[in-house]
């Protein structure tokens, strides 16, 4: 729903109040369409997405009343049966209006209102709609909201990167947010979020590694209509309606198959969609960014990724270094990490000694600063007096902190496959971490997200692990 100016079918075969009516509600920013007959309704609602309907009762062909009905029951799976719907009555009918709420009407007004009651009741009705809408999605957000949403960091890095927040907090242009896993990739685009203009809208999150199928996500992102595919017993809003307003944010989108690419590409270009197995198109209202710990342009030089997608998404770029490239942040994280978790497990106020505070600063956080905000909540939950020290900082598993470096890595004249060596590398810590494939991302340092796809991708199997639904 675009809020400054919401969508309205208007049903009212009284042609000469209809376009009275109308045009009032287009000098309060609605955009009115009027049907003068039910069928001419339908046809519209089945044609074209609304916000909103508003319509008379008594008429010629089909009532006021059937239509709320079949709108309703959802048997007509063109027609959204969420949308939300005020009766017009007369006066003296009041039975009819009630009977109409009872039928799933959200409200009546009656003719004789003056604009300024019509235009409050509509934007009411609008506001309880879009409060329902957003119902869903709180309750997602809240499961899992995270803890600390402040961006913490004094490096140069972080400080460019808060600039670069603010940057494209003020434009609307698809922004491609890149780091290894653990960087605060999710954190920066809910800060874009929160400074942009769209601050007051959802802010919704898909990560497209994480689902099985390619229809289960196309359908997470479009939605569906009823009896859209076998299980599709009732319509269902994807996340780019339900980011109507406000900004998407798609996770690990080098995970998206090449079909999925084409779709999102084409959404992304003509900012329009349908529901799957729906005949509207709906318009794309929300801000777009995407997020990934892989290297796209590596992915669209081996064809994995679609070089026109790529170009789309890639308009805003930001790249969240690893935290071994801004040592001077690992301090002060680590100090704002241990405040909090002290608080949390109600341990008195502490602080790294130096020896500890080196050592975390030597340490390589492949995990990044998940790594690190984990380690410290071990590290307080383990605090048996203020002082942290190296024992304490081993006790709780710090593996040996080590210099950088890569692996030492011959290429033979012939050449290496890449994909072969991940399978093998992805193989060895499984098998290192017995198998549980938590362990074997962070072994590797990679998202548990991107384990799973991995182990998708080649059909891994071990008895241990349950068979997928
Ligand atoms: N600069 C920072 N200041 C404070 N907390 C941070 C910072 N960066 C990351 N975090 C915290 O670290 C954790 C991981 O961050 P986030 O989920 O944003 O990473 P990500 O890059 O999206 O990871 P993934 O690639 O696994 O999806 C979160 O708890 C986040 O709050
Ligand atoms: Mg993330």
């Amino acid at each position: 729903m675009s809020v400054q100016s919401p969508s309205l079918l208007l049903i009212e075969d009284d042609t000469s109040f209809a376009e009275r009516l109308s045009r009032n509600l287009a000098l309060e920013g609605f955009r009115c369409d009027v049907a003068a007959t039910g069928r001419d309704a339908l046809d519209r609602l089945a044609a074209q997405s609304y916000d909103l309907v508003v319509t008379d009762i008594r008429m010629p062909d089909i009532d006021g009343l059937e239509i709320i009905r079949r709108i309703r029951s959802g048997s007509d799976p063109r027609l959204d049966s969420t949308i939300p719907l005020v009766v017009l009555t007369s006066v003296n009918d009041v039975r009819t209006a009630v009977e109409a709420m009872r039928s799933g009407a959200a409200d009546y007004i009656t003719k004789e209102s003056e604009r300024p009651e019509i235009v409050v009741r509509l934007r009411r009705v609008l506001e309880q709609n879009r409060l329902l809408n957003e119902n869903r999605l709180l309750r997602d957000q809240l499961a899992r909201a995270t803890e600390f949403s402040e961006i913490i960091g004094r490096s140069e890095a972080m400080r460019r990167i808060q600039e670069e927040i603010a940057h494209a907090a003020g434009g609307e242009a698809t922004v491609l947010i890149t780091g290894e896993t653990g960087v605060g990739k999710e954190l920066v685009a809910r800060a874009i979020h929160r400074a942009s203009p769209r601050a007051d809208g959802p802010f919704v999150d898909l990560n497209c590694a994480a689902l099985p199928d390619e229809n289960l996500l196309l359908s997470e992102l479009f939605g569906h209509e009823r009896g859209a595919f076998t299980d599709a017993k009732a319509m269902k809003k994807g996340r780019f309606e339900l980011a109507q307003g406000g900004t998407l944010l798609l996770d690990e989108i080098s995970d998206l198959s090449p079909n999925a690419q084409g779709k999102l590409l084409r959404v992304i270009e003509t900012r329009q969609f349908s529901r799957l197995g729906g005949l509207r198109t709906l318009d794309v209202d929300c801000r777009i960014i995407c997020a990934t710990n892989a290297d796209l342009s590596e992915a669209v030089a081996q064809g994995r990724f679609r070089e026109d997608l790529y170009y789309r998404i890639n308009v805003f770029p930001i790249r969240v270094p690893p935290l071994r490239e801004r040592v001077e942040d690992i301090p002060i994280l680590a100090r704002y990490f241990i405040q909090q978790f002290a608080e949390k497990y109600r341990r008195p106020a502490p602080a790294f000694d130096e020896a500890a505070m080196q050592m975390l600063c030597a340490y390589s956080w492949p995990g990044n600063v998940r790594e690190l905000r984990n380690f410290c909540e071990r590290l307080a939950i383990r605090m048996k007096n203020p002082l942290i020290d190296l024992q304490l900082i081993a006790a709780c598993g710090l593996p040996e902190a080590r210099p950088v470096a890569a692996a030492p890595v011959n290429i033979p004249d012939d050449g290496i496959s890449l994909d072969r060596m991940e399978k093998e590398l992805v193989v060895a810590a499984l098998e290192k971490a017995g198998w549980n494939q938590k362990r074997a991302a962070q072994l590797l340092g990679i998202s548990v997200d991107r384990m799973n796809s991995r182990v998708k991708k080649w059909g891994l199997r071990h008895p241990t692990w349950k068979v997928h639904k």
